[in-house]
């Protein structure tokens, strides 16, 4: 390779490093955003449909009952929460809030409540320094999110409500799995549902 050649492909290489930057900066939606907008209600769209669709023996769900309209929200749902929670994942750094935004049970920290003590609610700060010593974990959380996503999609491109009941089933776990080593709360203040 001549010598010009090899400064224009170091300048390519710069430029194309250079073009990443922002791209990389681009700041990903904060937790607290992608709970409320995204994983809320996404989730629920799959629990509505799923625990409207239980085969009369109850231990399983009948695809009989499952609409074509079911199974398209389905997949949108799928495909919100695994593009969502794979963002997360792949995320350079978590935010958990931004301006405005206040976790839930944030206010009620330390206040009296039926569950015989004191609300232990961990603030956004304390939420963000537990996702900080542990980004690896809570990404590998996410992981497992953008999987069930992802099967919530196979499933409905099949329209099959084993495999539909298998991913639906499990999505509360997979939602505590993180809740429990981030939000950290044994039993957080009420929960929507
Ligand atoms: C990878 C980690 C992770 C996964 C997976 C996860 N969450 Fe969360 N979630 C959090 C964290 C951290 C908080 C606490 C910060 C907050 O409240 O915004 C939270 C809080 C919430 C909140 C309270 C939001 C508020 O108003 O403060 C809701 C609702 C919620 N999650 C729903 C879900 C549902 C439903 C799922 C599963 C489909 C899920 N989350 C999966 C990390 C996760």
């Amino acid at each position: 390779m001549s010598k010009q050649a090899g400064a224009i492909l170091l300048a390519w290489g710069l430029l194309a490093l250079w073009g990443c930057g922002p791209k990389a900066a681009a700041p990903t939606p904060t937790v607290n955003e992608s709970m409320t907008q995204v994983m809320a209600p996404n989730a629920q769209t799959i629990w509505d449909i799923t625990s409207g669709a239980f085969n009369d023996k109850g231990d399983g769900l009948a695809a009989s009952k499952i609409s074509a309209k079911d199974w398209a929200d389905l997949e949108v749902a799928g495909r919100q929460l695994r593009d969502r929670a794979q963002l997360l994942a792949e995320a350079h750094r978590v935010t958990v809030v931004g301006p405005g935004e206040v976790i839930m049970g944030e206010h009620a920290a330390g206040a009296p409540s039926p569950i015989g003590h004191e609300w232990d609610a961990a603030s956004a700060k304390q939420v963000q320094a537990m996702i900080d010593a542990k980004p690896a974990l809570f990404a590998q959380r996410a992981k497992v999110l953008a999987d069930a996503g992802a099967t919530t999609i196979k499933a409905a491109q099949a329209k099959d409500a084993a495999m539909l009941y298998g991913v639906s089933s499990n999505l509360d776990e997979v939602c505590d799995g993180c809740h429990q080593k981030f939000w950290g709360t044994d039993e957080p203040p009420p929960f929507p549902h």
